[in-house]
């Protein structure tokens, strides 16, 4: 059987996504980048698919970074083609239209926080490390990281953890607002299976509709966002899934929405 550096696994309407590279902490290499890219842009195109989770397999690592074997050896115009695979790969996760939750079982390193931070939430188990260490590589976050560790905790942190390397502790994190929970290691799963189950019956026009107002909208100056805010507001008012949720309210019962 041919080894798969991504496992894709369906329940019900919730996606996993699974780094299966766990002999090398599920490093990203070229054909996983890759492979990834082409697993989220599936699970985009996919109406059945609702909510998408993203982990690392093997019970140590999210995943521990780019692949430093494969890096070694690149020029600096093959260095920026691998730089610029990995954004795209990133910036595929943060404009999904459907939420992603990283599931950071382990070690999220380099790379594999740069990943983390473009997923919409993330649930630590207790026992994760996270850090940007490319900088005891003579490398500096290739994937976004310098960028988006700065916009999603502060500027504080992102010279921190790029300057001194030192991966820190999911506690640490948390604080931080890298990650939104942290939890014991043997309630990770309980913890994100919850909130999947949550999401996946949450309306999913108004799910993408937050997601392209927090990701692009938040990108722009905050009176382009505003009006593409309202913009969103008004387009939701069209939808089957807000009369549906308007009236199970009034009408005192759960909603079901169908994405309609
Ligand atoms: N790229 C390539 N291979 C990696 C890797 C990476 N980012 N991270 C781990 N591996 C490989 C190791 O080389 C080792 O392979 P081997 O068994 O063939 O020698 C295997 O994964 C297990 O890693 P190991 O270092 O033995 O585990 P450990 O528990 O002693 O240490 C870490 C765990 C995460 C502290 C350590 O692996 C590490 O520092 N990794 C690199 C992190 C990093 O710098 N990431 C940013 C890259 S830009």
């Amino acid at each position: 059987m041919v080894h798969s550096p991504v496992l894709i696994d369906d329940a019900g309407a919730v996606r996993r996504i699974t780094v299966n590279r766990p002999d090398k902490l599920n490093a990203l290499n070229a054909h996983t980048i890759q492979a990834l890219t082409e697993a989220f842009l599936a699970a985009d195109a996919d109406p059945a698919v609702r909510v998408v989770v993203l982990t690392g397999a093997g019970a140590k690592a999210f995943v521990a970074g780019a692949d430093i074997a494969e890096m070694a050896d690149l020029d600096a115009m093959a260095g920026r083609a691998f730089g610029l695979r990995g954004q795209t790969l990133m910036r595929t996760v943060e404009t999904l239209s459907k939420p992603v939750i990283a599931r950071i079982n382990g070690f999220a390193l380099g790379g594999g926080l740069e990943l983390a931070m473009a997923c919409h939430l993330r649930i630590a188990a207790e026992t994760a490390k996270v850090g940007q260490p490319e900088i005891n590589l003579g490398l500096i976050p290739g994937f976004g990281g310098t960028q988006r560790l700065l916009r999603l905790s502060s500027r504080a942190a992102a010279l921190e953890l790029c300057l001194l390397g030192a991966p820190i502790t999911a506690t640490r994190a948390l604080a931080l607002g890298l990650v939104n929970e942290v939890v014991p290691a043997d309630e990770l799963d309980a913890r994100v299976d919850a909130l999947t189950a949550q999401l996946a019956n949450a309306a999913p026009l108004a799910l993408r509709a937050i997601l392209e107002c927090i990701v692009h909208g938040g990108e722009s100056a905050l009176g382009e966002g505003l009006q593409y805010e309202a913009a969103q507001f008004g387009l939701m008012f069209a939808t089957a899934d807000m009369r549906e949720g308007t009236a199970a309210f009034v009408g005192k019962r759960k909603p079901i929405f169908e994405g309609r």
